[in-house]
């Protein structure tokens, strides 16, 4: 695997995200404007290229796709293989356990994709991932895990998930929803042949949503990578919308040190001393250029206080989560 982003507020320490370019539905909350008019194939292919090209020369190392991001895997094979250089010095994480059912359609559709984390899933889509990433998949994640997943009991897919670490991939889960953190040490006691199984997280984190804070401290202590994924609260936390109360000590502190609220929700994840990679999940190379400022912004424990003064129960913050629109 190439080298392990670097400690300290440096671009290595960001990623990008490509859930929001990879198909034409997801829940970010500004598609109609953000995207092309046209969302096809090809115009979200250019647009994902685009947005690789930016964060790589900007400094991003690490990037995160999944199966069921329509077709982002294949995007991003695409640009790997024409940027051999890029592709020796990047992380690549992907997911598996969620299947794309929408056919390229936007809305309107009843399921956008059909999670399952069974070892018959898992040995369709290691096959499909590796079709298109090759030996260029570092980071593997058992997708949107929560304390009833069988990935944390199924000793098959234990098994197999283990003979991919013996690869030399690394691998892991995402988790969401309210109960992050029990999931998160779940899987940390979770064994194969005596020997702890995963070995990556990535986890929702920003200042509405600390609530994993405290178990993700422990898996970075043991070693894990821990990726902060939905930095921006699925773009909640962007100038645009962070217009109400829920969101004005944000709003405050970034009027008063002269940044954006996207950097500087993405800056206060950066600040976690547990947090190895902050991802971006920008879906144009404009945001993705305000939100990396985040890489610049150093911020004090009294700011970081004021801004923790704004997190909500998790419950909550999930219910409006499991509102947004895919549009
Ligand atoms: N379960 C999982 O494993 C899981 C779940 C979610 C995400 N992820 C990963 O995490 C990455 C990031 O998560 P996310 O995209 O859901 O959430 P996010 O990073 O919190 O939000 C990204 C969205 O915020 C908006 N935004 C960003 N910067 C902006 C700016 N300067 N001005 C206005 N709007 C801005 C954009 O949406 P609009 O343009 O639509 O406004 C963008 O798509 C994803 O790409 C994916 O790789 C993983």
């Amino acid at each position: 695997m190439p080298t392990a982003p670097a400690d300290g507020p440096s671009l290595a320490r960001f990623g990008l995200g490509t859930a929001a370019v990879g198909r034409p539905g997801y829940i970010t909350l500004g598609r109609d404007v953000d995207l092309p008019a046209e969302r096809t194939v090809e115009a979200l292919r250019q647009r994902t290229h685009a947005l690789l090209d930016a964060a790589y020369a900007a400094g991003v190392r690490y990037f995160d796709t999944a199966r069921s991001y329509g077709r982002a895997e294949e995007f991003l094979g695409g640009w790997l293989d024409a940027h051999p250089q890029a592709a020796a010095d990047v992380v690549v994480g992907s997911k598996w356990g969620y299947t794309y059912t929408a056919d390229w359609q936007a809305s309107g559709v009843p399921v956008h994709e059909v999670k399952e984390h069974s070892a018959a899933v898992f040995d369709r889509q290691i096959k499909e991932t590796r079709a298109v990433l090759g030996s260029r998949l570092h980071v593997y994640l058992v997708h949107s895990v929560t304390p009833d997943s069988p990935a944390l009991t199924d000793r098959a897919l234990h098994d197999r998930l283990a003979a991919l670490a013996a690869e030399g991939v690394r691998v892991g889960l995402s988790t969401s929803g309210p109960a992050q953190a029990e999931t998160v040490r779940a899987a940390l006691e979770v064994t194969a042949d005596g020997r702890p199984l995963f070995a990556a997280v990535q986890a929702t984190w920003n200042p509405l949503e600390t609530s994993a804070a405290p178990a993700l401290a422990q898996a970075h202590a043991a070693g894990w990578l821990v990726v902060v994924k939905e930095g921006m609260a699925n773009g909640r936390l962007a100038d645009r919308n962070a217009t109400g109360p829920d969101t004005a000590a944000l709003r405050e502190l970034a009027t008063r040190i002269g940044t954006s609220c996207d950097a500087l929700a993405l800056a206060a994840a950066a600040a976690q001393p547990w947090a190895d990679v902050v991802l971006s999940g920008a879906a144009t190379p404009g945001q993705l250029s305000s939100n990396l400022a985040a890489a610049e912004l150093d911020l004090t424990q009294p700011q970081l206080a004021a801004l923790a003064s704004m997190a909500e129960p998790a419950q909550e913050y999930w219910r409006t989560r499991a509102a947004l629109p895919w549009a």
